[in-house]
Order: C-alpha cells, then structure tokens, then sequence
C-alpha cells in the first residue's frame, strides 16, 4: 500500500490523474473502474481537460462502474449511469460498446450480476479501480460486514443511506432500498487502486483502513493486502494517521532509488 499525501483536494485529484494518464501513455486500451460520489468528481474533470488539450484519448478504454441503485432506471438523475454520463461521458470520446454499466432495473439479479463479472474478465480484467470511501470504511456499497471475498451482487442499503438519499428524491417512493455493487472480491482483482479520500470526515476511516486490523467492519482495510493500492489523501483526511512522516518521507524518496545506487557504485 502506497499512502500519498496531497496539501488540498485539487492536488489530490491531480495525482489520480497523473497516475492514470501514466498507465494509459503505457496502454491505450486500459480497462477502468469508476466510482461516483463527490470524491472523485475532480478526477474526472481533469481527465477531460486532458482529453480536451489532446493530451490524452478514451476510444480504445473501457469502463466499469462500481455500483448502481437497484430500481430506479438510466435515466433517473439519481442513477449512477446519469452521474458517470453527466460528469464524464458526455465529455470525452469513449466508445459506447466500451462502457459497461450496472443496470438499476435488470430481469434477472444474479444472471445480470454474473455477466457484469463475466464481462470484467473478457476484457482483461479493470487496470485501474478508482474508488472513494465512505464514513464507516465502506468501498463501492460494500458496507460492514460484507464479505472480503465478495462478488458483484445485490446489497441491501443501511438505513443511514436511505436517510441521506432521502432529500434527493422527490418522489419518496422511488428512494433506494437495494443496490447493486461490485464485491470486494472483484474490487481487489484490479491491477491497480487508487482510493481517493477528501477532508475531515474521512479522516477515521482512513485511519482505521490504513493502521488498524484488516477487519470485515471497515471493508477498505482489505487494501492493505493489494500489491498496487494507493490511497491518495488530501491533509484533512490524513489528519488521524499516526505515521503520516513517515508515509511523506516514503513518497519524497522512493523515485530516487536508481540515482542512489548509481551513485553507490561510481564511489
Ligand atoms: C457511496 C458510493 C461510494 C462512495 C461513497 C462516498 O456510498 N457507493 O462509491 O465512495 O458514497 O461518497 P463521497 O465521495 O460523496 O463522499
């Protein structure tokens, strides 16, 4: 696990973004994993001013989103597909056969659920996952308690979900009780993580998910076992981490590792 330290929220997301337009320049056909919340909405912002300065280009990456409300259709401005068409697609040139999406309203639960990781396979696997974190360590709506070998499946809200969706739905009735959401298991299989998490609020949970025991009860603390994690905090966020110079000093030196050895060897 890599804990990237950021002064603010707009160099937090800068460094996704570098990370991703690295991994791309390297492979033109990345396979990404995408998370909604207001967390990684800067990272797609910058992805399209990349893409808007011909600097980058999406028609040969594809993208799997993380989650999706069960019962509400594509359309619904709630819906997570709306989120991803409205903050990202729309703006950029991915080719609609490469987007894949959890579908709010399918025939069959499982049949669906099951095809969405058949279909993560058959592209390779994600390159990328991004991801964001809730309060209580949550990732994707694989909230405590999940299992940490999870797949794609259907997951009943908690009640301090359903609250906070509460005001932006208009007609009460239409307010989520169940989601869909990539496990946890299917989550630890992308190559690479990058867990984004801004301000005061997340600061417990990324403690917890970075110093305390891996634990069901904060599922994040499962990315203590991915090779390529990286949790790219800003300062608040960081704020309860005990060994936060440490971390600083680790990300400072660790491109320095060929000059220090060349040096070494011409003394
Ligand atoms: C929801 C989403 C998560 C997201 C979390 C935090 O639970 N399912 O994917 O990470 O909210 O959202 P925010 O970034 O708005 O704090």
């Amino acid at each position: 696990m890599e804990i990237i330290i950021k002064k603010d929220y707009h160099r937090m997301c800068g460094e996704a973004v570098k990370l991703i337009h690295q991994s791309w320049q390297k492979k033109k056909d990345l396979v990404l994993g995408l998370a909604t919340g207001k967390t990684p909405l800067g990272v797609y912002e910058g992805l399209i001013r990349l893409y808007r300065e011909r600097e980058m280009d999406f028609s040969e990456i594809s993208a799997f989103s993380l989650d999706e409300y069960l019962g509400i259709p594509d359309e619904h401005p709630q819906s997570f597909a709306f989120y991803m068409q409205q903050n990202f697609f729309q703006h950029v040139n991915f080719k609609n056969e490469n987007i894949f999406r959890l579908d709010g309203l399918p025939d069959d639960i499982e049949a669906h659920c099951y095809e969405y990781e058949e279909k993560i396979r058959m592209t390779g696997g994600i390159d990328i996952q991004i991801l964001g974190i809730g309060r209580n360590g949550h990732i994707g709506f694989n909230e405590p308690s999940s299992s940490l070998s999870s797949r794609t499946r259907v997951k009943t809200l908690t009640q301090e979900t359903i609250a906070a969706n509460t005001p932006f739905f208009l007609d009460k009735k239409q307010i989520p009780r169940y989601c869909l959401t990539m496990g946890i298991g299917t989550i630890m299989e992308s190559r690479m993580i990058l867990l984004l998490a801004s301000g005061q609020e997340k600061s417990h949970a990324i403690r917890q998910s970075i110093e305390g025991p891996i634990t069901a009860t904060i599922p994040a603390s499962i990315l203590q076992l991915h090779v390529q994690a990286k949790i790219i905090v800003d300062e608040e966020a960081a704020g309860q981490l005990e060994r936060k110079s440490y971390y600083r000093w680790v990300y400072e030196h660790k491109d320095n590792v060929d000059d220090f050895l060349a040096d070494k060897k011409t003394k």
